[in-house]
């Protein structure tokens, strides 16, 4: 499978948020990656539901829910109706995974589970056949713009041997750090879905860096 970029929503210009948002469906991306931080989990504040609705009347690409907050129990159902096609929980947030999982299922969206850089993949050897996705932290969450953490290549290799065995359809995403200088050494650790927001709102021309993102191949 060709892998797939996920923009992150977080590094655009909420000024302009609709141009941005148009940028994206013009470009060669396949998901929209949405941000939402509670600044409890995670010591940041980003964005609710107003203007994750707003992103998705426009977007015309999946939006890709990455929930960096406690109890997403609560709100499982409501970004489904807003829009979420995937929804990512955190690990670390849910003591009743198995049932989360369950309810986003339900919901109707695709269910992901990201990992914090110190969490090892071998955590989520019983969940793994239940999932879509699993999300690997290559930043502590809550920033973009951060300095991409080497030891998540390690940990994407374990979670594909892993799924290769459990769970052989299971997407890797991988997020936080991630830019073109990374891109081979990541696909061929097995990513399959590369999240990225400084590397490409930052570039020059954001549509181009996409495009060579998206056609990297990898080492
Ligand atoms: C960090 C977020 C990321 C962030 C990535 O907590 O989950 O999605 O926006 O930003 P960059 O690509 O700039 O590290
Ligand atoms: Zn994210």
């Amino acid at each position: 499978m060709k892998h797939l970029i996920a923009p992150s929503v977080l590094s655009a210009d909420f000024a302009n948020l609709q141009r941005d948002v148009e940028m994206i469906n013009s470009s060669e991306a396949d998901w929209f990656h949405v941000d939402i931080m509670d600044g409890v989990f995670v010591p940041n504040i980003s964005f609710g539901f107003p203007v994750m609705e707003a992103i998705s009347r426009h977007a015309k690409k999946p939006l890709d829910v990455h929930l960096m907050i406690v109890n997403p129990d609560h709100y499982i159902e409501r970004f489904a109706q807003a829009g979420a096609s995937t929804i990512t929980v955190h690990y670390e947030a849910c003591p009743h995974l198995h049932k989360t999982i369950q309810s986003i299922h339900e919901a109707g969206a695709k269910a992901c589970v990201a990992l914090n850089p110190h969490t090892p993949v071998e955590l989520l050897s019983d969940i793994l056949t239940d999932l879509d996705m699993v999300l690997v932290m290559s930043v502590n969450p809550g920033f973009g713009g951060q300095k991409f953490i080497p030891n998540t290549l390690d940990k994407i290799r374990r979670l594909r041997s892993l799924a290769n065995v459990l769970n052989p359809g299971l997407l890797i995403e991988v997020d936080g750090g991630v830019a073109l200088h990374n891109t081979p050494a990541l696909l061929h650790a097995g990513a399959d879905v590369l999240v990225a927001g400084n590397s490409i709102f930052g570039a020059e021309s954001p549509v181009e860096m996409i495009s060579a993102m998206k056609h990297l191949p990898s080492t």
